[in-house]
C-alpha cells in the first residue's frame, strides 16, 4: 500500500531510484561527520526508539541502538523474552502500545507477516531489521560499502554463494530497483522465492541470474558474497545442510577463480571453515567489518528519512 511505502522501511523496492541513492547519500555524509568527531547533529533529541527481537542480534541491536543514541534518541531493547509477539500479545495490540510511546519501531521478526502487521497497525515508522523474508538495511548497508570501495553500484557484478534466503531476497529487490548484475548461486532446491525472482527480472533494471553452478558464476565478479547455510530459525537442518552445501564454500579456490579484483563480503555471523574458510574472511580484500560499520550509517539516513530530519 502506499501508506506502508511511505511510513516504513520494510522492502527496499517500496522506495524508488533516487529515494534509495539520496538515503546512501545521506549515510556517507552522516558517517563523516559522526567519524570526524562531530557531535554537534542531534536529530533524534528527545526522540525514542522501541527495538523488538524475537531473534539473537549483535549488529541490529547495536547498530541501531548507537546510531539512535549517538544522532541524540533513545533506544529501547526488546529481547525475545520481553514482548513474546503473536504470543502474550497480539502483534497489532504491541503496534497500537509502542506507538504511543514511541517516534519509531525497529522490529526483527521471524515470519514476514509479523512486519506486516507491525507497520500496518503502528502510527509511527516501522523499521525492518530482518524477517525469515528479507534483511533490507543490511542490504542498505552493503550497497554503501560498495559504492565507498568500487566507486559505485551500477554496473557491478555481485555474486552471492549459498542458500537463497532473507538476504537473497534483499538483494533481488534492490536489483528492482538500481542497476548492477545479480547472480545467485545455490544448490538446487534451496533457489530464492520464485515470486521474488520473478518481480526482481520482471522490474527490468538489473541482469539477474540464479545458478547452481558457483565456480561458472564467480567469473568476472566485482563481490562475492556468502552467509550462513542454516538461518536463525533453521539451525536444526545446520547438519544436513552441509552435506547439500558442498561445494558451495567460498573458499581461496573459489576467489581465484572470482579474480584479483573482486572483493569478499558476508552479513555476519560467519562459520569459518562452513560457508567460507578462515583464509578468505581475513585475506585482505575481504571487507567484512566495514560492511558491518556500515550498518549503523545506512540505518541511521533510513530512519532520518522516515523522521523527516
Ligand atoms: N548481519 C546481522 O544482521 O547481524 P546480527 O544478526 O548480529 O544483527
Ligand atoms: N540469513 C541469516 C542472516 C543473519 C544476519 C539469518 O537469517 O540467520
Amino acid at each position: 500500500t502506499a501508506k506502508s511505502e511511505l511510513k516504513d522501511f520494510l522492502h527496499i523496492n517500496d522506495f524508488d531510484k533516487s529515494t534509495i541513492l539520496k538515503i546512501l547519500d545521506r549515510a556517507a555524509e552522516v558517517k563523516a561527520l559522526l567519524k570526524s568527531g562531530d557531535r554537534s547533529f542531534q536529530p533524534f533529541k528527545g526522540k525514542t526508539m522501541a527495538m523488538i527481537f524475537a531473534k539473537p542480534s549483535m549488529r541490529t541491536r547495536v547498530s541501531f541502538e548507537t546510531g539512535f543514541s549517538l544522532l541524540g534518541g533513545h533506544a529501547i531493547y526488546l529481547g525475545p523474552d520481553a514482548i513474546q509477539m503473536g504470543k502474550r500479545e497480539e502483534t497489532r495490540d504491541v503496534a497500537r502500545v509502542l506507538s504511543r510511546y514511541n517516534d519509531i519501531i525497529m522490529a526483527r521478526v521471524f515470519a514476514h507477516q509479523d512486519i506486516l502487521d507491525l507497520a500496518k497497525y503502528s502510527t509511527v515508522p516501522v523499521v525492518n531489521g530482518l524477517t525469515d523474508y528479507n534483511h533490507p538495511c543490511q542490504i542498505m548497508a552493503d550497497v554503501l560499502t560498495i559504492i565507498e570501495h568500487i566507486g559505485q553500484i551500477e554496473g557491478t557484478k555481485v555474486v552471492y554463494v549459498g542458500d537463497g534466503n532473507n538476504i537473497v531476497h534483499s538483494w533481488l529487490l534492490m536489483a528492482a530497483v538500481i542497476p548492477f548484475h545479480f547472480v545467485c548461486a545455490c544448490p538446487k532446491g534451496f533457489e530464492p522465492d520464485k515470486e521474488t525472482v520473478e518481480k526482481a527480472q520482471q522490474a527490468g533494471i538489473s541482469k539477474i541470474e540464479i545458478t547452481n553452478d558457483p565456480k561458472e558464476a564467480v567469473k568476472g565478479a566485482d563481490v562475492v558474497y556468502s552467509d550462513v547455510w542454516a538461518s536463525m530459525g533453521q539451525k536444526e537442518e545446520a547438519d544436513s545442510r552441509r552435506k547439500i552445501f558442498q561445494g558451495f564454500q567460498v573458499d581461496e579456490n573459489l576467489m581465484k577463480i572470482a579474480g584479483p579484483k573482486a572483493y569478499f563480503m558476508h552479513c555476519l555471523p560467519a562459520e569459518r571453515g562452513v560457508e567460507v574458510t578462515d583464509e578468505v574472511v581475513e585475506a585482505p580484500n575481504s571487507i567484512v567489518f566495514p560492511q558491518a560499520e556500515n550498518r549503523m550509517h545506512a540505518q541511521n539516513a533510513i530512519m532520518l528519512h522516515l523522521l523527516g530530519v
